[in-house]
């Protein structure tokens, strides 16, 4: 099969099409998967640039979808045919997450799906939505995902809510999306006027340009009316929380999710108290998280946006389209 894989150091230029042996035949609790599509997020991003280390060879990206091609003993979840999606954490099936680490990350700690076929536990995959085809399914696994869980699973998203969502990612079209879905109010942002356009094409209420609007977080108190969003879907990160504070109302929840402006920096951590503020860590979810934000796909008709797709062979070129910052929603790869 074809595979990509890192060397070291890790470059765009060092990423390495190579062929390897087929995936073997399951074993007892295993399922034999050929992938049909993966999705890029910003993790992948920092492992194939070597902002986080992994193994040499290591194949990258967490993300993979495709159709099941063999069942191993004991398995009675999946059926030869079934079309699946990969998990991010393939050892947290519900509850709490133990320990913190990426060991068991597919494309960081252990080897992901820049491949063409896998075989591994049933348990670290989940049926895929009903009609989606594979590029779509294979956006769900860790940024649709942290989205659902940042909102609903942690938030308690409401109808009649309001959501402050950052830029224009994979998690935070997810996080209007379902945010729509559920019938809140969302205010938006981006650096660009082009793409506001674009998040209200999607439903976004209010849109704000925080490349030319300094202190955002004040202009999006006042679109609420000087009381503030109930959920910050944040995915700046130390750089951005104190606008996403001023933005909060107060008892607000912010789902602290990316590191895009940065991950360290002085934090007004008064703003924390006087407001009341539930600033809660997310990463990614469960099993369980993942097969509850299925069954909400298909319950809303939620369809992830896509951007531009790439060959499995092209890997190198799709990272650097998300590196150009050009994409609006989910690069896929084709494999
Ligand atoms: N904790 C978790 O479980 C988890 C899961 C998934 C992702 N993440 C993190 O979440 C972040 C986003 O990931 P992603 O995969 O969605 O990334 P992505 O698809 O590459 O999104 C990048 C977009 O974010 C926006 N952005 C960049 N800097 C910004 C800033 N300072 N303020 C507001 N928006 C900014 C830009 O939108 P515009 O072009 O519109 O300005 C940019 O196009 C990353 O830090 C990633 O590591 C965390």
């Amino acid at each position: 099969m074809k595979a990509i894989q890192l060397r070291h150091p890790a470059t765009l230029d060092t990423l390495a099409l190579v062929d390897l042996p087929d995936a073997p035949a399951p074993g007892p609790g295993e399922i034999t998967v050929r992938l049909r599509a993966s999705s890029l997020n910003y993790h992948d991003y920092a492992v194939v640039t070597g902002g986080i280390p992994a193994a040499e060879n290591r194949i990258p990206m967490s993300d993979g979808a495709g159709e099941v091609t063999a069942v191993g003993d004991g398995v009675t979840d999946f059926a030869v045919g079934d079309a699946v999606v990969s998990l991010f954490f393939p050892n947290w099936i519900a509850g709490q997450r133990r320990g913190g680490g990426f060991d068991s990350v597919p494309g960081d700690g252990i080897d992901g799906y820049a491949r063409e076929s896998v075989t591994r536990a049933a348990s670290a995959f989940t049926r895929a939505p009903r009609g989606f085809s594979h590029a779509e399914a294979a956006t769900l696994t860790c940024a649709g995902l942290t989205a659902w869980r940042a909102l609903v699973a942690e938030g308690h998203l409401k109808a009649g809510d309001t959501v402050l969502v950052q830029g224009t990612g994979g998690v935070s079209i997810f996080a209007l999306q379902i945010a729509k879905a559920m019938g809140a109010t969302v205010v938006a942002t981006s650096s660009s006027d082009e793409k506001l356009e674009r998040l209200k094409a999607l439903g976004a209420d209010h849109l704000v340009n925080y490349r030319t609007t300094e202190k955002w977080g004040k202009a999006v108190l006042g679109l609420t009316g000087g009381v503030g969003v109930d959920h910050v879907v944040e995915i700046g990160g130390s750089g951005t929380l104190d606008q996403s504070m001023i933005a909060a109302r107060s008892g607000g929840h912010i789902a602290m999710i990316g590191v895009l402006s940065g991950y360290k920096s002085p934090v007004t951590t008064s703003m924390l108290m006087q407001k009341e503020l539930l600033v809660q860590g997310i990463t990614v979810g469960s099993r369980r998280h993942q097969l509850d934000f299925i069954a909400a796909v298909e319950a809303t008709g939620i369809r992830p946006v896509l951007d531009r797709s790439f060959a499995l062979a092209d890997l190198a070129g799709a990272f650097r389209h998300q590196e150009s910052g050009a994409h609006f929603g989910k690069i896929i790869v084709d494999i």
